[in-house]
């Protein structure tokens, strides 16, 4: 059975395999086209119940921006949910959200359905929020312009990780983030070089070119530390998957 994503957005145009938007294209399309996964844009905007579809409105209290209402909302993951028999999980993309790392991908990359809601504006009526109870998820400490692109970049890193996703001689193990310290840190990626072996009179370092596998991978673990000690000491402060002690 694929994973199912429902993606609830005002702009589901963003979500299109024809013509290819974002998920079309490369592996997230090939996972699509292997029957691993499947995922529907449904408009919140054909849920609303005014005559002008307005799916949002000004905020209580005064201040910029528009709120999302509830009522397009709430009826939105109503219809979508009764689609499938299959429960959803429910994420809300906001920079309010606890945040997207590899640990967090892995664990949705199990469930059987996720219903992303991506808002608009400032943001989304906070009864609404509460009434659904979403898992809230921010992708970085920036704001965008609306939560598809945060869905996008979501769905992009648990699809890459479904069985049968990555091609022959690619892999999801090696990657950042990956649990390959010594004590199962999650490290940065190492170096890669390829041909030629001078170019523009660097050269690759000598050891990529000794046929030696182990110790290529030991010069691989050594520059993935090295790496995660100078960019990202934070990932080697606390135990994997663990934030590191306040
Ligand atoms: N919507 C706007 N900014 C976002 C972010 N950084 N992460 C998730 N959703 C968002």
């Amino acid at each position: 059975m694929p994973i199912r994503f429902d993606i609830l957005t005002t702009f589901p145009e963003m979500f299109a395999t024809e013509p290819p938007g974002a998920l079309a294209l490369s592996i997230p399309d090939r996972a699509r086209r292997a029957g691993l996964v499947e995922w529907h844009a449904t408009n919140i905007r054909d849920f609303t119940t005014d005559k002008h579809q307005k799916t949002d409105d000004r905020p209580f209290g005064g201040g910029p921006g528009m709120v999302m209402s509830c009522q397009p909302v709430w009826d939105a993951v109503c219809a979508v949910e009764a689609m499938d028999d299959r429960p959803a999980t429910r994420v809300l993309l906001t920079p309010q959200g606890v945040p997207l790392t590899q640990p967090l991908v892995e664990e949705l990359a199990t469930m059987p359905r996720l219903l992303l809601l991506a808002g608009h504006y400032e943001g989304i009526d906070e009864r609404v929020i509460r009434k659904l109870d979403p898992m809230e998820v921010s992708i970085g400490d920036f704001v965008l312009s609306g939560g598809e692109l945060a869905a996008i970049v979501l769905m992009d890193a648990v699809i890459r990780l479904l069985p049968g996703a990555l091609g022959d001689g690619e892999s999801a193990g090696q990657d950042s983030f990956s649990p390959i310290g010594p004590g199962g840190q999650r490290l940065l990626d190492c170096p890669h070089y390829t041909r030629p072996r001078v170019w523009e009179g660097e050269e690759v370092p000598e050891i990529l070119l000794s046929g030696d596998h182990g110790r290529i991978a030991a010069w691989r673990l050594e520059q993935s530390l090295q790496r995660t000690r100078e960019r990202r000491p934070d990932l080697l402060a606390g135990p994997p998957d663990q934030p590191p002690p306040a």
